[in-house]
């Protein structure tokens, strides 16, 4: 069974140290067991230099934060599918900062994944409650709805090329992770509504990922979760150690 361990970079990094951190995590992810897939999430304007640190028989892959609906147009400041180089793989859709800081609806969420899957790459659909649907009901029913919008018309992905992460708002940034017996019941919801949306992934239930104030302390509680096979990291992933001890913990499970 695959485990993956993502990271998210946000927009912390400069290129230099995009590009250090990247070698670091590639010289010691060289002998990675083939099903740890480990990717990395640079910003937009950094995945060509950080591509070119990580080509030739690396175990890393390379996704974008975010990418724009139409292949190209009038779009200020935005990013094309076919802008991306050829090793990024994956493309982060519905990160709950672009929810919640660029008013990014699930409608649009419905469209850019329409762009993605159709070009051949990998979709990260993130989803979660925020701080005021914390309440069980709403939180569930806030997940469904933005699972049904999101893939709404969408029956069918090749292998591999739909994954899920339950990233609870709250949790992210804050040091308050979700309680992994929760996160688990909630991986569990997101892999149900999928499943009853009609939605065909060879990867059957589709895998789900946990977010949110993940660290080498409580990634393992969340790995050894029922419905839970990633993690996506941000702040843990953008300190090279912190990275890879989670990353060695992983090859244990
Ligand atoms: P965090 O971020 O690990 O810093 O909470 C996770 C994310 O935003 O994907």
């Amino acid at each position: 069974m695959s485990i993956f361990i993502y990271g998210n970079w946000k927009m912390e990094l400069n290129r230099e140290e995009a590009v250090q951190l990247a070698s670091y995590i590639d010289n010691r992810c060289r002998d990675l067991p083939g099903n740890i897939e480990v990717c990395l999430f640079p910003a937009v304007s950094l995945l060509d230099p950080v591509s070119q640190k990580i080509e030739g028989g690396s175990a890393i892959s390379l996704g974008a934060q975010n990418v724009h609906w139409d292949i190209k147009g009038p779009y200020t400041g935005e990013t094309s599918v076919n802008m991306l180089p050829g090793n990024c793989k994956a493309v982060l859709v519905g990160h709950s900062e672009r929810r919640s800081l660029f008013h990014e609806t699930n409608a649009n969420i419905n469209r850019k994944i329409g762009t993605i899957m159709s070009n051949g790459l990998k979709v990260v659909l993130c989803v979660g409650e925020n701080r005021g649907q914390m309440q069980e009901d709403v939180a569930c029913s806030i997940i469904t709805d933005q699972i049904q919008t999101a893939l709404g018309g969408f029956t069918e992905f090749v292998e591999g090329q739909l994954l899920l992460a339950y990233e609870p708002a709250w949790a992210i940034g804050s040091g308050l992770a979700a309680n992994p017996v929760i996160a688990n019941r909630r991986a569990e919801l997101i892999k149900r509504t999928v499943r009853r949306l009609g939605v065909m992934c060879d990867s059957d239930p589709v895998p789900v990922l946990y977010g949110g104030s993940v660290n080498q302390g409580n990634a393992f509680s969340y790995l050894a979760q029922e419905n839970i096979e990633g993690l996506l990291i941000g702040g843990a992933s953008i300190n090279g150690e912190r990275f890879i001890d989670i990353i060695e913990q992983v090859r244990d499970l």
